[in-house]
């Protein structure tokens, strides 16, 4: 089967690693993909957006499936646009209807859904321009902090954690007057702070049977010691140690199951991932949020541990066969190190030569903003260079991506030397 996974990321370069490896895979084409994509098949310059040319490549090349990386493509409905064109329907796109991807891009159609399945999350409210004054009279007497949430997709900023009343007051004014998120933040969700600590699971589905792939927890923040503005994540651990088989078994009772029993009483069309980030308070999890993709960097350091094949798993959602397919995790542990430029999350600079990327034996470089121009390898984002490592502890999976972290060297490259902290 040929295959066309959408996305440019670091995601898109370890999926494009594992698919390529499953004997099932003809030719994987990425677009638009970037330098470490290549290696594992054919760039090919297309937008995740461009659903025409999209489709005009996918009948071009005999496509039989489509992997869809980031959210927008699935937000703004390509699998939806796939199953209305009719010469397009024989491909199986991996992802979420339009509705059904909802549950990433409107908090409140998410907090909706997991009120009416009784799904543990925060409490909350919902606010719109309508009922701003009672937002105000809200927020004055709810306890600090205060979580406000753009309803739609914000780029990752959308959530603000207010720690005073004034602070919640102004950016609920912003969001909602002042359309500080543009369209996203036309709606707000204001919810109860949650304690505790957080981290990431991962299901493909196929709307009725249901994998779970390995665990991971992120690290936000820019700062050691969680500190700083949040990026899009600097690095990540798999599996994660405090979800042991008591949290996971409570965590598939109570989140994964009426997750996916939710999707199929409200009729959603939903054969891909469901990436669910849990806070786990005392003993219990709790839904922070759910997104309809993998998580970047999460997936590099998921894939590496997931040793069934991918492809077979994602050719046996279009019929509902999961539960055919047996999803093995590996023991080893991984951990990624991102590599990113001077001045992120905010400004930076791009096309700052690369050096020894191509050097490291004992990890795996995945690209994340990396670029060839002039055939030198240069950089080409924020997040530049994921290095994961597989070893039989945390420490020492940590240990070397750090290692290779300070052999990679490029102009203002700046890392978290302290990724897993709190497990070592
Ligand atoms: P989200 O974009 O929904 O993942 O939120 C971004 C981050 O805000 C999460 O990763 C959490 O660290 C934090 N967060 C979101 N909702 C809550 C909550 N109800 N309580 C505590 N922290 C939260
Ligand atoms: N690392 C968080 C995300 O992919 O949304």
């Amino acid at each position: 089967m040929n295959i066309l996974l959408l996305g440019s990321g670091g995601r898109e370069h370890a999926l494009a690693r594992k698919i390529s490896s499953s004997a099932l895979c003809t030719c994987l084409y990425i677009a638009p993909g970037n330098p470490g994509t290549a290696q594992h098949g054919s760039n090919i310059n297309i937008s995740v957006n461009d659903f025409e040319a999209i489709k005009n490549f996918c009948l071009l090349e005999s496509i039989g499936m489509v992997v869809v990386g980031p959210e927008d493509p699935l937000v703004n409905g390509i699998y939806d646009f796939f199953m209305q064109d009719e010469s397009l329907q024989p491909i199986h796109v991996i992802g979420p209807s339009k509705q059904a991807a909802l549950l990433e891009g409107s908090k409140a159609f998410a907090k909706e859904f997991m009120i009416r399945h009784q799904i543990p999350t925060a409490a909350y409210r919902e606010f719109t321009k309508d009922n701003f004054g009672e937002g105000i009279e809200y927020l004055q007497q709810h306890t600090l902090p205060i979580v406000l949430k753009a309803d739609g997709l914000a780029a990752g900023k959308g959530v603000v954690i207010a720690e005073s009343h004034e602070e919640a007051i102004t950016n609920f004014t912003e969001m909602l007057q002042q359309q500080k998120f543009g369209e996203a933040s036309s709606k707000v969700v204001v919810e109860e702070f949650l304690t505790g600590i957080e981290c990431s699971v991962f299901v493909l589905t196929d709307g009725k049977n249901y994998k779970i792939l390995p665990t991971a927890k992120d690290y936000k923040r820019i700062g050691e010691g969680d500190k700083g503005l949040n990026t899009g994540g600097m690095g990540a651990v798999s599996p994660v140690p405090f979800a042991d088989d008591a949290f996971m078994q409570k965590v598939e009772e109570e989140i994964i199951m009426p997750t996916i029993k939710g999707i199929q009483k409200d009729g959603l069309e939903y054969k891909g991932f469901v990436f669910i980030g849990l806070i786990k308070v005392g003993d219990d999890p709790f839904v922070i949020e759910y997104n309809c993709r993998m998580g970047d960097p999460e997936t590099e350091v998921v894939m590496p541990r997931l040793e069934s094949d991918l492809v077979e798993s994602l050719a046996a959602l279009k019929n509902q066969e999961l539960n055919r397919f047996d999803c093995l995790h590996s023991d080893k542990h991984a951990a990624t190190v991102m590599l990113v430029s001077k001045g992120y999350p905010e400004d930076y600079e791009k096309g700052k030569v690369i050096y020894g990327a191509d050097e490291i034996k004992d990890s795996i470089v995945f690209h994340a903003g990396t670029k060839i121009q002039d055939e030198v390898l240069q950089t080409n984002g924020g997040r530049v260079i994921a290095i994961t490592t597989l070893a039989n502890s945390l420490q020492e999976a940590l240990q070397t991506s750090k290692q290779n972290a300070e052999r990679i060297q490029f102009e203002g490259k700046y890392y978290r030397k302290d990724i897993g902290w709190e497990f070592v």
